[in-house]
Formats: C-alpha cells, sequence, structure tokens
C-alpha cells in the first residue's frame, strides 16, 4: 500500500515533524484519547469507621472503612469516573473453606455497595468481583478439594455470590475466577432472580500472573494462599487460548470483556477487540502499578508522565476503558488539562 510518503516523492516534501511542531497540532492529529469515561476505580474495603489504612506494597493506595468508600465514590462521581470497583480485606477469622462469608448479605462488600448505592444511587456504577478468593481459607478462587479447585460447585457458589451482590445494588457482576460455564450460570441466575439489568463483565483473559502480588496483600489472601493459580488462570504463554476463553463467555452472555493483566498483555487486548468488537476493558494491575510507583519514590520516572502514557497506551491497543489505582490521579489530570 502506498503511503503519503511515496506518493508525494517523501523527504525533503514530506517532514513528519511538521505536524509535531506545536501542543495545538499535535492534539489535532491525535489518533487517541483519554477520557475520564474511560477510567474504572477500584478500591479496598476494611471494617470499622474513618479508617485509612496504607498498603505498604501499593503506595498512595489505601484500605478504607465503608464510611470512606462513600467519600471515595462522592470523589469519583465529582471526578467524572463512571464506575468504581470494590475489593473486601476480609477478617482471617471469618474465612472458610467454604468461604461462606462470600454469601453473608451484610459482609463488606454488601455494606459497601448498599452504603454507595444509598448516597450515590444511578450516579456512579459499581462492579463487584465474582469469586471466593477473600473469603476462602485456602486464598483460592474456588473451592478446593484435596488440592483440587473445584469447577461446577464452585460456579454454584458464584452464581449465589452474584445475586447476593445484585440484591446489595451491584450494577456489574465482574466475575474473575476463571472457572468454566459461569458466565452462562450466573447469566440464568441473575435473571431468573429478576436481575435482567444487572450486567456481566467477565474476566475472560486472566493470566496466572506474577503481577497480582500487591493486590493479595491488599485484600489479606497472600498470607492463605497455597500453591498458585495455574489449573485455572491462563498460561501467560498463550493468545490463541485468550481468544477461545473470550468467544466462550461472550456465547454465554458476558456484556462486556477484560483482559488482565494489563500492559504485559496489550497484544491480547489488541487481537480481542479487533476480532469481536466488544466492550473490553484492560485492569492495569496492582503490580504494574507498584512498579511505576517504586520507580516514581526512587526518582527514576516521572510519576505523571509515565502513568498518562501508560494509560494511553491501553487506549490505543484498543481497550475501551481502565481499570486503575491510579484512576482519580489521571481524572484530575484529564480534567485540569
Ligand atoms: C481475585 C482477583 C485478583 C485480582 C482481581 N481479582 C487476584 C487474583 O486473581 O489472585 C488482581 C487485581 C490486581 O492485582 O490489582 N480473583
Amino acid at each position: 500500500m502506498p503511503t503519503s510518503n511515496t506518493t508525494s516523492g517523501g523527504f525533503p516534501h514530506v517532514r513528519m515533524r511538521r505536524n509535531r511542531t506545536d501542543r495545538w497540532v499535535r492534539r489535532m492529529v491525535s489518533e487517541t484519547t483519554l477520557n475520564t469515561a474511560d477510567l474504572i476505580w477500584p478500591l479496598f474495603v476494611i471494617e470499622g469507621q474513618n479508617i485509612r489504612e496504607p498498603i505498604a506494597s501499593m503506595p498512595g493506595v489505601n484500605r478504607l472503612s465503608v464510611d470512606l468508600i462513600v467519600e471515595a465514590a462522592l470523589e469519583a462521581r465529582d471526578l467524572g469516573i463512571p464506575a468504581i470497583a470494590v475489593f473486601p480485606n476480609t477478617d482471617p477469622d471469618i474465612k472458610t473453606p467454604c468461604a461462606k462469608e462470600a454469601l453473608n448479605t451484610n459482609n463488606l462488600v454488601c455494606t459497601a455497595v448498599r452504603a454507595i448505592k444509598k448516597k450515590l444511587g444511578n450516579e456512579i456504577g459499581v462492579i463487584c468481583d465474582v469469586a471466593l478468593d477473600p473469603y476462602n481459607s485456602d486464598g483460592h478462587d474456588g473451592i478446593v478439594k484435596d488440592g483440587e479447585i473445584l469447577n461446577d460447585e464452585t460456579v454454584k457458589i458464584l452464581c449465589q455470590q452474584s445475586i447476593v451482590q445484585a440484591q446489595a445494588g451491584c450494577d456489574i457482576i465482574a466475575p474473575s475466577d476463571m472457572m468454566d460455564g459461569r458466565i452462562r450460570a450466573i447469566r440464568e441466575a441473575l435473571d431468573g432472580g429478576g436481575f435482567e439489568n444487572v450486567k456481566i463483565l467477565s474476566y475472560a483473559a486472566k493470566y496466572a500472573s506474577g503481577f497480582y502480588g500487591p493486590f493479595r496483600d491488599a485484600v489479606g489472601s497472600s498470607g492463605a494462599l497455597k500453591g498458585d493459580k495455574k489449573t485455572y488462570q491462563m498460561n501467560p504463554a498463550n493468545t490463541d487460548e485468550a481468544l477461545r476463553e473470550v468467544a466462550g463467555d461472550i456465547a454465554e452472555g458476558a456484556d462486556m470483556v477484560m483482559v488482565k493483566p494489563g500492559m504485559p498483555y496489550l497484544d491480547i487486548v489488541r487481537r480481542i477487540k479487533d476480532k469481536f468488537v466488544m466492550p473490553t476493558f484492560a485492569y492495569q494491575v496492582s503490580g504494574e502499578y507498584a512498579m511505576i510507583q517504586a520507580a516514581v519514590q526512587n526518582g527514576w520516572l516521572d510519576g505523571d508522565t509515565v502513568m498518562m502514557e501508560s494509560l494511553m497506551a491501553f487506549k490505543r491497543a484498543g481497550a475501551d476503558g481502565i481499570l486503575t489505582y491510579f484512576a482519580p490521579r489521571a481524572a484530575k489530570l484529564i480534567n485540569n488539562r
């Protein structure tokens, strides 16, 4: 295919730098934009009142008690962030092998969601993870029996967990567990419960990644986890398999799909977006955030620059939005530019 270079004879008629001389022209020819509507803010909720507990491996991120989560939700709304995702830090004493706290209608997540919805109604979307790891004494996303992560038994509980969260007011159910068949089962459970409009954002291509380490500190599951998650999360070596995962979840009823982690997997984002033309999200996970923050704290990188560059990279790769711990900070920069 002829390029503009060859058709017009190339240099010196063509000077690529001409379109970069000033900020206005750089903006005019920008192929990708990053808006506050592209940001989803993950939040960690903890028991108590007026508690803001720093997470050592995620500088700048805190676990918040429900009252402060509501304030964070207000901040998100005011910044133009469309949705937040709520993750619980569960007291280790209430974790059990059957993860029964996942089904407690008064668990931390449900309490937080009710409080957010009471204050904000439909002014912000609330996303809840569906998986058992915050509640499971084994630290796994599913029920463990003799060292095996049980699929079908886990899916039954995930359906109940979804209903409990929908009843609390959750707008988007986000299964992050990677069990087979859970999207269809959850869709049927939600529809059966009268929650036809509750959406499913499937963690469709979720890899068994070392980049989740700081998150597991944040929710307190790292101490609990026995072994690894390689029998259900994907092998980082695979990309065709990601397309099969996504195709399956779409067929089962996913409204949106997600790739996770983010930056090391932008090739996967691009393939999925091109092939399925579905709303496609990517998660800039805790370890990615931690890497950037660690370098910034050492004075090795400029925080705002690499934050915005990393988020733009997601958009350029085809993501419709990004789950990122940088969401409020990026939104402030976007709103002030
Ligand atoms: C739980 C879950 C994880 C993350 C989101 N949901 C961790 C895991 O699968 O071990 C990771 C998010 C992050 O690292 O920021 N299933």
